[in-house]
């Protein structure tokens, strides 16, 4: 299948942060889609942004290529070449590379690194999640370097596996990367980010270890990652992104942008769950995600609902703080109800 009408919603996200990463209409910049298939993820970014002077869609594979070369025909300013990606890239740099691969993007990523311009972006996404979610923990540490994070915050350590190995082979080259977007959505994760000059800068990279460690617990494992253990976004970019109109699904975007938007405010690494809380407190009732974040701020203590899960919610209270809280919540609840039966 060559076309999947599934990651509409996503290219819809595409047009949504590259018009908000190059607002105006200087039409001034190159982009490559590595894996385009029939090109409409680059081509709609070309069409559909006032971004680009010139896009450049490669392909492997002859019978979707065959669809992508008479698409690029009609569209004046785009090429098509047909290319195996993993082969040094198309000459010159781009100020915008898209990786969107089956599975994973490690093949192609030192490729698109190298033709992506300093100061330009570099977007991957990556659907080996039981690779990066930790189903296959061998295979992490063989293919990322990194020890994942398995269970339900299996995807968010993925996603932060994926920016750490973006990270350090930019840092390799003596550049450092910035996350401008990222996140999990279903069976993947993407990212988009800034190419920085400078590969001395220190990444917020590293291994988070079960004994330091105060946010939500991973697992039983001794030490994971290591992890991007920065931040997912950047703000004013995010802020900036609208849904794209023609694409009829702009209530789906405006939805993701606005839980987004708030998860941004607190930008500690993982989140909660009231059901896996009240298990490992022994309560006999998870308190309600909105009761507790209302409760965390009570106590001066920042907490948003996370787009990775419906009822996930991020804090930069201590793990300590988050159960009292909650046993505390779940106390009121006790004899409010021991209240009603009296
Ligand atoms: C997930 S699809 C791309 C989807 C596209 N971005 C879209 O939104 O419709 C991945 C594409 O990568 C192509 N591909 C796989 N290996 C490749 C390689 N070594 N070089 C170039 N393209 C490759 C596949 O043929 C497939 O068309």
């Amino acid at each position: 299948m060559f076309y999947n009408p599934g990651m509409a919603w996503d290219r819809d996200l595409g047009v949504a942060f590259v018009r908000a990463w190059a607002p105006g209409g200087a039409h001034d910049r190159t982009g490559w889609d590595v894996t385009a298939a029939t090109g409409v993820r680059g081509l709609r970014l070309f069409g559909e942004t006032a971004a680009f002077s010139a896009f450049t869609l490669t392909e492997s594979n002859e019978r979707a290529f065959t669809v992508l070369a008479a698409n690029a025909a009609r569209t004046p300013g785009t090429r098509a070449i047909r290319a195996d990606a993993r082969e040094p890239p198309p000459p010159g740099s781009f100020e915008y590379v898209d990786l969107d691969p089956y599975g994973s993007p490690l093949p192609f990523l030192d490729g698109a690194l190298r033709a992506t311009a300093t100061g330009g972006v570099l977007a991957v996404t990556a659907t080996d999640l039981p690779v990066l979610a930790g189903a296959q923990a061998a295979a992490t540490l063989r293919r990322y370097g990194a020890r994942p994070v398995r269970g339900r915050l299996g995807p968010e350590g993925g996603l932060r596996i994926l920016l750490m190995r973006l990270a350090l082979d930019a840092r390799r080259a003596g550049r450092s990367v910035r996350p401008l977007l990222a996140y999990v959505r279903g069976h993947y994760v993407r990212v988009y980010v800034l190419l920085e000059a400078g590969g001395d800068r220190p990444d917020p990279v590293g291994t988070i270890e079960d004994g330091a460690w105060t946010g939500p617990p991973l697992g039983p494992e001794p030490r994971y990652g290591p992890l991007w253990l920065g931040p997912l976004a950047d703000p004013a970019v995010v802020a900036r992104m609208e849904p794209a109109e023609p694409a009829g699904r702009g209530a789906e975007v405006a939805g993701f942008l606005g839980r987004y938007r708030e998860e941004l405010e607190v930008p500690a690494p993982f989140y909660y769950e009231p059901n896996s809380l009240a298990a490992r407190l022994g309560l006999r009732q998870p308190p309600s995600v909105e009761r507790l974040r209302e409760a965390l701020a009570a106590n001066g203590f920042r907490a948003a609902r996370t787009h990775v899960r419906s009822e996930g919610l991020r804090t930069d209270a201590p793990r300590s703080d988050v159960d009292r809280i909650a046993r505390a919540l779940a106390g009121e609840r006790q004899s409010q109800n021991a209240r009603v039966r009296a």
